[in-house]
């Protein structure tokens, strides 16, 4: 089994004596030498659930380090179920799922999971929230505070820091959720449908901020949603899927300048790749 050692995940034991097929197998794997191009990498993927429910079917997907990608499909298509196996919540059936040239059996380190419900522990305040992660794993105070309220003071957040969860909204307990994660310095975010609970003014504030978060620490994303407009605002390419058993119809690659903005939404480009999108979804 994996144990990434590093924030990045990247397995970097030393190698022990007798152990020279480790140290081979370890420098094979040089990030350096990992390629960018299949950050995130599903071939031919099958998921079976209880024998003979085939959820998803041969899934392709390639994700470039520090891509946007977003997903969408109708419901009960397997979204969820293909998120959860590129986190490594679900173990896929068949076929390959990496990260980083490595097969994914677990969850890491490195990968950070927005859930649609924040999900914040209601005894701790903002701070305490967000800062879980490093405290759990020793981290030096002065670093994840720095982080901490340089993080917080982005999302808008550093007067609510000594709020607990009831005392804040849901936009605002959705962008904590979102500093928690930004805090382990994922290289891969994975957002289930993050927004889908937000009033619509909300959630075009949380697109902003999801974008300029992008910009600056360049995460790779894979977002999942049912709305077209939210996947063509923030994608670098769209990935259409088809009802069970899922399967990739279509990647269509978002050629929209950024950064975006709300000016995009009123563009023929725009309204062609939803009129696109929403046809491979069967409306006409
Ligand atoms: N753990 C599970 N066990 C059995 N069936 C499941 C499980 N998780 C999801 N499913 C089924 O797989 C299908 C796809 O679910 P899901 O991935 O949640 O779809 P989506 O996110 O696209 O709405 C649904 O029919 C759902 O009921
Ligand atoms: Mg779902």
């Amino acid at each position: 089994m994996r144990t990434p050692s590093a924030a990045n995940g990247f397995d970097d034991r030393v190698p022990r004596d007798g152990q020279v097929e480790t140290m081979t197998t370890h420098l094979e794997r040089r990030p350096e030498q990992i390629d960018e191009d299949r950050w995130i990498y599903v071939r031919e993927m099958d998921k079976h659930f209880g024998g003979d429910f085939l959820v998803l079917s041969n899934v392709n997907l390639t994700v470039r380090k520090g891509e946007v990608v977003c997903i969408v499909g109708p419901s009960g298509c397997g979204k969820t179920t293909l998120l959860n196996i590129v986190a490594g919540f679900e173990e896929p059936s068949g076929g390959i799922c990496e990260i980083a040239g490595e097969a994914i059996h677990e969850p890491g380190p490195e990968r950070g999971f927005v859930f649609q419900r924040p999900a914040l522990f209601p005894w701790m305040t903002v701070l305490q929230n967000v800062t879980i992660g490093p405290r759990v794993c020793g981290v030096a105070r002065n670093d994840w505070l720095k982080r901490a309220e340089h993080l917080l003071g982005e999302t808008g957040l550093s007067q609510f820091k000594d709020h607990y969860p009831y005392q804040i909204s849901g936009g605002m307990a959705q962008r904590v959720q979102l500093v928690r994660v930004m805090m382990n310095e994922p290289s891969v975010v994975l957002m289930d449908e993050p927004f889908g609970a937000l009033d619509y003014q909300t959630r075009l504030s949380m697109h902003q901020l999801l974008l300029s978060l992008h910009a600056e620490y360049r995460p790779t994303i894979l977002f999942i949603t049912h709305d077209v407009d939210e996947a063509v605002f923030l994608a670098d390419r769209v990935a259409v899927m088809k009802r069970a058993p899922g399967e990739i119809v279509r990647e269509l690659p978002i050629e929209l300048d950024r950064p975006r903005a709300l000016r995009h939404y009123a563009t023929k480009e725009f309204a062609a790749y939803k009129e696109t999108i929403l046809g491979l979804l069967g409306f006409h």
